[in-house]
C-alpha cells in the first residue's frame, strides 16, 4: 500500500493527480482526502468544492483514463436528518451544508467519470489516534459534568471496522454506493454515557438539545446509515467499536 499525504499529492490539483495515479501503478485508488470542516465551508464554499467536488473529479478521470477502480469516501451529510428510520444506498439525498453538498457533488463526479467506482458514505468516524468525538470527550472526562447533545442520531463507526470493510467491498466488483458505518445507531449523549462507563469515568453526563450548542452548520437529527446491498457487508454493532477503541487504549 502506498499513502499518499497532502504534501505528497494535492488532488485539486488535475496535473498532479494524472502524474501520482500514473507513476504508482495502484491497482486501486482509495480517496480519504476531504474538507471536514463542516462549520467552515459554510464560510469558503469555493474552498470546500474544490477539495471535496474537483479533486475527487480528478481522481476519477485520472483513474477512469487507466481502468482502475476507485474507492471514494463520502458521508451521512448527504442526506437532510430528516428521516425516522435509517438511511439506505437508494434513499434520496437532500444535503443542508455547503460540507454535505459539496460531498453529493463529489460523488456525483465520481460515479460519472469512472464506472469502476465504491462510493462509501460512513459516519461518526473515529479512532485510537488524532482528535476525534470520543478522544475530545476523554479529554473533558476530568470536569464533574459534560453537557452532550442527545437529540442528534447517527451511527458511531470505528475506523479500523470501516478499513476491514472496504478490504471485503473491495474484492468483490459489486461497484456503486454503499453505506458502510457502525451497525445501529445512537446519540451523541449515549455514546459519551457509553464511553464512561467503559473507562470507569465518573464524571456526569448531561443531556442537552442541538439548539443549546448553535453551530454554522446545521447538523443532521438523524442520520443513521444501513445498506441494501449485496453481498452483504456489515460492519460490527457501533457498541463493539467501542469497546475494541478502549481496548486499544
Ligand atoms: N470524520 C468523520 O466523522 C467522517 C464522517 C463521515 C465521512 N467522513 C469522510 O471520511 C473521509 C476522511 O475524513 P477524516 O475525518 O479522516 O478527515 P480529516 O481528518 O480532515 O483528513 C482529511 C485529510 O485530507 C488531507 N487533505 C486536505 N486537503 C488536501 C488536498 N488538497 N490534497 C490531498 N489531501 C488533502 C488532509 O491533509 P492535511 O491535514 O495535511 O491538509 C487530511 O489528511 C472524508 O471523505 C470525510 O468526508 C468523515
Amino acid at each position: 500500500m502506498i499513502a499518499l499525504t497532502h504534501d505528497d499529492l494535492d488532488i485539486t490539483k488535475p496535473d498532479q493527480v494524472r502524474g501520482a495515479v500514473e507513476s504508482h501503478s495502484p491497482d486501486i485508488v482509495i480517496n480519504g482526502a476531504a474538507w471536514t470542516n463542516v462549520d467552515g465551508a459554510e464560510t469558503d464554499e469555493d474552498g470546500a468544492y474544490r477539495l471535496n467536488s474537483l479533486g475527487p473529479r480528478n481522481l476519477a478521470l485520472a483513474t477512469g483514463a487507466l481502468n482502475l477502480p476507485i474507492v471514494h469516501i463520502s458521508t451521512d451529510y448527504v442526506f437532510d436528518g430528516e428521516a425516522s428510520r435509517p438511511y439506505h444506498e437508494f434513499d434520496e439525498p437532500n444535503p443542508r451544508t455547503v460540507y454535505g453538498r459539496s460531498k453529493l457533488a463529489g460523488e456525483r463526479a465520481v460515479a460519472a467519470l469512472n464506472p469502476r467506482h465504491y462510493i462509501v458514505r460512513t459516519a461518526w468516524l473515529y479512532h485510537n489516534e488524532g482528535r476525534n468525538f470520543p478522544t475530545t470527550m476523554m479529554g473533558l472526562a476530568d470536569r464533574d459534568e459534560v453537557r452532550v447533545v442527545s437529540d442528534q442520531y447517527g451511527s458511531p463507526t470505528y475506523a479500523p471496522h470501516l478499513a476491514r470493510a472496504i478490504g471485503d467491498l473491495i474484492v468483490t466488483g459489486a461497484y456503486g454506493t454503499w453505506h458502510l458505518a457502525g451497525h445501529g445507531g445512537t446519540s451523541w449523549y449515549e455514546l459519551t454515557c457509553a464511553l464512561y462507563q467503559l473507562m470507569n469515568y465518573r464524571t456526569r453526563v448531561i443531556p442537552v438539545s442541538t439548539a443549546d450548542f448553535p453551530r454554522p452548520a446545521q447538523r443532521p437529527r438523524y442520520s443513521v446509515l444501513k445498506s441494501l446491498q449485496q453481498p452483504e457487508i456489515l460492519l460490527p454493532p457501533w457498541l463493539e467499536g467501542l469497546k475494541e477503541f478502549v481496548n486499544a487504549l
